[in-house]
């Protein structure tokens, strides 16, 4: 049997045992009531600042609803960081310090910035050590993240807590109809997967299979809290603006009783609304979605995940599948009482004749590695071996590809094995296909990740900003220990 249809059958049979990845949390937590759905504190800077925005990386101590102190790292608290909002043309003045006493590297993950302050792993933070970048933000409105980038160590960090979340807004999306009152009509969901130990602490253990298949546990958590989650909604619209932390884990989104209605993507507003029964996230996607309370009592957000193989080809589009992560019950009072909008924004179709470049890029698994070798001789760190892009393992002294600026290119990226979640710093993109088909109408606006298995996924993307070889733009694999391994590559754009 070769890999991928042990994937499958293994994932099928997950699904068999009813729950698509089995929920059982093994520490006798699968029958309590839910738990109330964590605000992430709201830093909303989007009406102008004063001073500059000091993000404070540290360790923690969080317990995320076993009884027990987990361990973390946390960006201003215990586990996390905050929910930025920034408007279209402010400049972010941060300030990164490092209270860590590991070396960390903060990436703004969908921002259109130049590679000098993007973050990546050439702009390593020492413990004690400030990092001071002026963000200049020049985007659509969009939901975007920040989160741990360092060299090798990169899945481990950013599991720990280190991640955030940056919505940019603009004219456009301050006037648009639609619900936008943060903690009551408007919630931001961060999704991870999570494992525990018998005590019910935190745990992450690198393995040669963890290194394949990428960190994967049981127990899924929203913004820090073991779902079930609930949350009281008033009578009207509900916007939930969902990002996809796992490290690993493809998550198939849907609701117990209606359609969801995704009016976002990475980059921002789609053309239209689109009505869809079920989402398939990978690790580093966001999709704004609205949920219809105005007829209904109560609502559910379900999630179900296969191993490693597609879950929507395994599970299909039915409603009411998977557990629920989210319970949204409704109250007397009365909200955005509009109807979901069906223009939001324009959004021309991608025009392929603009590409003067077309660059192909095939992920390797490396399987000849031994990898369980690897993960037990560097401990917590893989770093440049294992896996690679067009044969070549992330090599922090090289330059896979130069960009110029200002130019239109077609990417193709094809995988040898396994369904991986590539992403592009530094820009968004339109996805001309994925897979070798057409991608979901709700992945085909302004994107900065494309699924990539056997069949080519193509991108279009025009780089604007630049980005030299002391700071250059990384292109990987958003399966994090993928990244980590080495299956990763660095472009400069000038
Ligand atoms: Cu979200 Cu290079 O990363
Ligand atoms: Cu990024
Ligand atoms: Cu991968």
């Amino acid at each position: 049997m070769n890999r991928r249809s042990f994937l499958r059958t293994s994932a099928a049979g997950a699904l068999a045992a009813g729950t698509g990845g089995g929920l059982l949390y093994g520490l006798g937590l699968a029958e309590t009531s839910p738990r109330p759905l964590p605000l992430i504190p709201l830093r909303d800077l989007s009406a102008g600042l004063d001073g500059r925005v000091p993000l404070r990386l540290g360790p923690g101590v969080h317990d995320f609803g076993t009884g027990a102190a987990s361990a973390t790292y946390g960006i201003g608290s215990p586990y996390l960081g905050p929910v930025l909002r920034v408007r279209n043309g402010q400049t972010l003045p941060a300030d990164v310090f490092n209270g860590l006493e590991e070396t960390v590297a903060l990436h703004w993950h969908g921002l259109h910035i130049p590679g000098a302050v993007d973050g990546g792993p050439h702009q390593e933070i020492e413990p004690g050590a400030t990092w001071s970048p002026d963000v200049p933000i020049a985007q659509r409105a969009s939901m975007n993240w920040f989160h741990s980038h360092t060299h090798g160590t990169t899945a481990r960090q950013t599991y720990s807590g280190l991640a955030g979340v940056l919505l940019v807004e603009d004219d456009d999306s301050l006037a648009a109809y639609l619900p936008k009152t943060y903690g009551v009509d408007d919630f931001t969901l961060v999704l991870q997967d999570k494992a525990f130990d018998d005590d019910g602490r935190m745990t992450y253990e690198l393995t040669g299979q963890v290194f394949e298949d990428g960190f994967e546990a049981d127990v899924m958590v929203v913004n820090g809290a073991i779902a079930p989650v609930a949350q009281a909604v008033p009578k009207g619209l509900i916007r939930l603006r969902v990002l996809n932390a796992c490290n690993a884990r493809f998550l198939r989104l849907s609701l117990d009783a209606g359609p969801l209605t995704v009016i976002a993507s990475d980059g921002g507003f789609l053309g239209e609304a689109v009505e869809t029964n079920v989402v398939v996230m990978s690790p580093g996607e966001r999709y704004e979605l609205l949920v219809d309370m105005r007829e209904r009592d109560r609502e559910a957000l379900l999630v179900s995940f296969g191993d490693g193989a597609d879950p929507l080809e395994l599970i299909g589009d039915a409603l009411g599948l998977g557990t629920e992560v989210l319970e949204l019950r409704r109250t007397a009072s009365r909200g955005f009482d509009g109807a979901p909008p069906r223009a939001l924004a324009s959004l021309p179709p991608p025009d392929r004749t603009q590409a003067t470049v077309t660059r192909e890029f095939v992920l390797n698994m490396g399987q000849q590695e031994d990898l369980a070798a690897l993960a037990a001789a560097w401990g917590n760190f893989c770093g440049e071996g294992g896996m690679g892009i067009n044969g070549r393992p992330m090599k922090m002294d090289r330059i896979d590809a130069e960009v110029r600026l200002g130019d239109t290119e077609i990417w193709r990226i094809s995988s040898e094995d396994m369904l991986h979640p590539f992403h592009v710093h530094g820009c968004s993109f339109r996805i001309l296909s994925q897979n070798g088909g057409s991608p979901p109408a709700y992945a085909s606006g302004w994107k900065d990740m494309v699924h990539v298995e056997e069949g080519w996924s193509e991108i279009l993307v025009k780089f604007d900003h630049p980005a030299p070889a002391r700071t250059p733009y990384m292109f990987h694999c958003h399966i994090l220990e993928h990244e980590d391994c080495g299956m990763m590559g660095q472009f400069t754009v000038g």
